[in-house]
C-alpha cells in the first residue's frame, strides 16, 4: 500500500510538475523502518577472496550531488544504485599539499595508496608538480592497483566518459609531474625527458598490459585529429602534432607479442566486438565523450557509460584468476566545473545506471563492488523548496524578496557570477526569468573563478561484496588501495592474515553485525512489539 502510495504520488509530481502535498502517515514510516531494520539485522558480511574488483569513481560526485541526483532521477524517497549496499564509509580527501584536492592526486591516493602533490600522478609526495627530473626517480613512481592485479595474472580495465589520459585514469597507469602532459604538446621543453601519459599508456607498463581501455581522448593518441560538431576536439586540453598514431601502435604491439585485439570507435563496433579477444581499445570521441543527454545513440555515435561497462565485464569475465576494473563516471565533475548542475545530475544518473546493469551480471559473492567519488564540489542544496518542487526549482529570499534556485555553487565562472552593479547598488539577477530546469542552465555562483572549485569536504564509499565490511568507518582515501589489496590478494597485503580466527557462522557468512550470529528465528527479527506499540499510541 505504502509502495503504491509513493509511486502514484511520484506519478502525480511528474504529470503537474507543481508542489503537492505528500501525506506519508504514521504507518508508512513504521513500514519503512521495518524495512530498513529487517535489512540491516540480515545483513550478511560476506568473506573469503574477492576474485574480481570494479572500483567506480564517480568523478566530483560529493554528497549534495548524490543527493539532489536521487531526487533528480528517483525522487526523494528512490535509491540510487548503490544507496542499498550494506556498507558505508567516509573517506577524507585532503592530497599531500592541499585541503581541497584534484582528480589527480585523489585518483593516486585511491589507486596507488599513497597520497601526492596537486595534479601529480603516480608517484609520491616527493615529487613536486611540474618537476620532471624528481617524477622519474624510480622509488618515487608508484605501483597501481592496475599493477598489483597484473602481477597477480588478473586481467585489467578501465572505462571512462573523459579522454583515456585524463586526470583519473592516468593516475591508474602513468607517472608524471603534471596531469596536463596529456600528450607531447603540453610539455615544457624544460622537461622534454619526461614521457607523455598517452605514450605511458602504450609503451610502458602496466597500460600496455591493459586487457580493456574505452573511453574517449582520440586527440591525445593522434596527431593533427580534425574536430567535427558530432565529435569536437577539448580545446583547452592537449592536442597531439607530433605526427604519431599511438592507436596503430597499441596495435603493432599486440600483433608483434601474438596476442588477440580489436579496436572500436562507436556503437555499433563496441555492440558488435568479439568478447574472446584478449586486447580491447575502444576511442569514442577526439576529446571527452559527449555528455549522455548530448549523444548521439545511434550506431555511429558514442556509447553509454553502461554499454561500455557491461561489454568489458563481458570482456574481462573469461579470465580464470578474476578481473581489476575501474570504471569512472567523468563527466559529472565536468558538468560541475562549467557550472550547470543539471548536467551533473544526468551524469549522475548515467552512472548509476551503469552500476545497476553491473549488479545484476555480476556475482556478489565473488566480485567486489566499491562505489565512491575523488572529491566532491562546491554546490549546495538549500533554501527550504517544498516536496515535490523539484530539485531545480527555486525559492525566495525574504531579504531582497529576489528568487535563487535551490542549487548553488560557491564558486563559479563568469556564467555563474550573476551580479550586476544598477544605480550604485549590486544586484542579483532574476533567476526566474530563465528556465532553471534547462540542461545549459548556470546556477548562481557567490565568488567569480575561472570555473566552479572543488569542495574538500569528505566523499562516501559504497561497497558491496567480498570484504566490503573493511570499508564501514572514517578513512582516509588510500585506504580504498589496500581494501581492494586484502580483498582479492594482490599487491601489499596478499599474504596478510589480520583476522584473529574469529568465529563463522554457515562457511564463512555472517549473519549480523561483526562477529554475531544471528538466525532466522532471531526475536529481534519480528516487529509485532512496533505495531502494538503504534496501536497503543493511536
Ligand atoms: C585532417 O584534415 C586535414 C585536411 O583535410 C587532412 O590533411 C588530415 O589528414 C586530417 N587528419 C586526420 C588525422 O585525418
Ligand atoms: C546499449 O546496448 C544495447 C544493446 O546491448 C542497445 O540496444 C542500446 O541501444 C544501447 N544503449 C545506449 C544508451 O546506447
Ligand atoms: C536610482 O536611484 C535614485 C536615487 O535613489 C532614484 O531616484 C532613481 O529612481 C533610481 N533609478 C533606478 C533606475 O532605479
Ligand atoms: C537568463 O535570461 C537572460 C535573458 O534572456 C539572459 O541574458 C541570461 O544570460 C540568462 N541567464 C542564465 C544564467 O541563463
Ligand atoms: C586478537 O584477539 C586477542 C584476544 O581476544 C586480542 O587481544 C587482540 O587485540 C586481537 N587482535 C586483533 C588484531 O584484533
Ligand atoms: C588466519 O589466521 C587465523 C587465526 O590465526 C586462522 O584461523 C586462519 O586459518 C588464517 N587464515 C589463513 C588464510 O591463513
Ligand atoms: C512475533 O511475535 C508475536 C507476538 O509476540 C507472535 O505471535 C509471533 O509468533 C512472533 N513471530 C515470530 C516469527 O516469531
Amino acid at each position: 500500500m505504502a509502495v503504491k502510495c509513493v509511486i502514484s504520488l511520484v506519478i502525480l509530481v511528474d504529470l503537474l510538475n507543481t508542489a503537492v502535498t505528500f501525506k506519508e502517515d504514521q504507518s508508512h514510516w513504521l513500514k519503512t523502518g521495518e524495512e530498513e531494520l529487517t535489512k540491516a539485522l540480515n545483513k550478511r558480511l560476506i568473506e573469503g577472496t574477492a576474485k574480481n574488483v570494479i572500483l567506480f569513481i564517480g568523478d566530483g560526485m560529493g554528497l549534495t550531488t548524490i543527493t539532489s541526483s536521487r531526487i533528480y532521477g528517483k525522487g526523494e524517497a528512490g535509491h540510487l544504485a548503490w544507496e542499498k549496499f550494506d556498507n558505508i564509509g567516509v573517506l577524507k580527501t585532503y592530497s599531500a599539499n592541499k585541503l581541497v584536492p584534484d582528480s589527480c592526486s585523489t585518483g593516486t591516493a585511491l589507486f596507488c595508496g599513497v597520497k601526492a602533490n596537486h595534479k601529480t600522478a603516480g608517484v609520491d609526495a616527493t615529487v613536486e608538480k611540474d618537476d620532471c627530473e624528481a617524477s622519474m626517480r624510480k622509488n618515487a613512481q608508484l605501483d597501481s592497483i592496475i599493477s598489483w592485479a597484473q602481477d597477480a595474472g588478473k586481467s585489467t580495465g578501465f572505462v571512462t566518459t573523459t579522454r583515456v589520459t585524463h586526470a583519473t585514469p592516468a593516475a591508474l597507469y602513468a607517472h608524471v609531474p603534471n596531469r596536463g602532459w596529456e600528450c607531447e604538446n603540453k610539455i615544457p621543453t624544460t622537461a622534454s625527458k619526461c614521457k607523455d601519459i598517452a605514450k605511458q599508456l602504450v609503451e610502458d607498463m602496466p597500460g600496455k598490459n591493459i586487457q580493456v581501455i574505452m573511453g574517449g581522448g582520440r586527440q591525445c593518441l593522434v596527431s593533427s585529429v580534425n574536430g567535427s560538431d558530432a565529435d569536437p576536439i577539448d580545446t583547452w586540453s592537449c592536442y597531439s602534432t607530433d605526427g604519431r598514431h599511438l592507436i596503430e601502435d597499441w596495435k603493432q604491439d599486440k600483433a608483434a607479442r601474438g596476442l588477440s585485439y580489436q579496436f572500436v570507435t562507436n556503437n555499433r563496433e563496441l555492440e558488435n566486438l568479439d568478447t574472446s579477444v584478449d586486447y580491447t581499445l575502444g576511442i569514442f570521441a577526439n576529446g571527452h565523450l559527449k555528455m549522455d543527454y548530448a549523444r548521439d545513440k545511434g550506431p555511429t555515435g558514442m556509447p553509454s557509460l553502461q554499454n561500455m561497462t557491461v561489454k568489458a565485464i563481458q570482456l574481462m569475465a573469461k579470465k580464470r584468476n578474476g578481473y581489476l576494473l575501474m570504471v569512472e563516471g567523468g563527466m559529472i565533475d565536468f558538468a560541475h566545473h562549467r557550472g550547470h548542475a543539471r548536467q551533473a545530475l544526468d551524469e549522475t544518473i548515467a552512472f548509476s545506471n551503469a552500476i545497476e546493469k553491473t549488479i545484476q551480471i555480476t556475482d556478489p559473492h565473488e566480485t567486489l563492488i566499491i562505489v565512491t567519488s575523488d572529491h566532491s564540489h562546491s554546490m549546495v542544496l538549500t533554501g527550504y523548496p517544498d516536496r515535490g518542487s523539484g530539485v531545480l526549482s527555486y525559492t525566495k529570499s525574504e531579504i531582497d524578496l529576489m528568487p535563487f534556485t535551490s542549487l548553488l555553487y560557491g564558486t563559479g565562472g563568469p556564467n555563474n557570477y550573476q551580479f550586476e552593479a544598477t544605480n550604485g547598488t549590486v544586484k542579483r539577477q532574476d533567476p526566474s526569468v530563465n528556465d532553471t530546469t534547462d540542461f545549459a542552465y548556470s546556477q548562481q555562483a557567490v565568488v567569480m573563478t575561472d570555473e566552479v572549485t572543488h569542495s574538500g569536504t569528505d566523499v562516501l564509499v559504497f561497497s558491496k561484496g567480498p570484504m566490503a565490511h573493511l570499508l564501514n568507518s572514517v578513512h582516509e582515501q588510500t585506504y580504498v588501495a589496500y581494501v581492494i589489496s586484502y580483498a582479492s590478494k594482490i599487491g601489499p597485503f596478499k599474504d596478510k592474515n589480520t583476522t584473529n580466527g574469529s568465529k563463522k557462522c554457515n562457511r564463512g557468512i555472517f549473519y549480523g553485525v561483526g562477529n554475531h550470529c544471528l538466525r532466522n528465528d532471531n526475536p529481534f527479527r519480528n516487529f509485532s512489539y512496533l505495531r502494538r506499540a503504534v496501536k497503543a499510541k493511536r
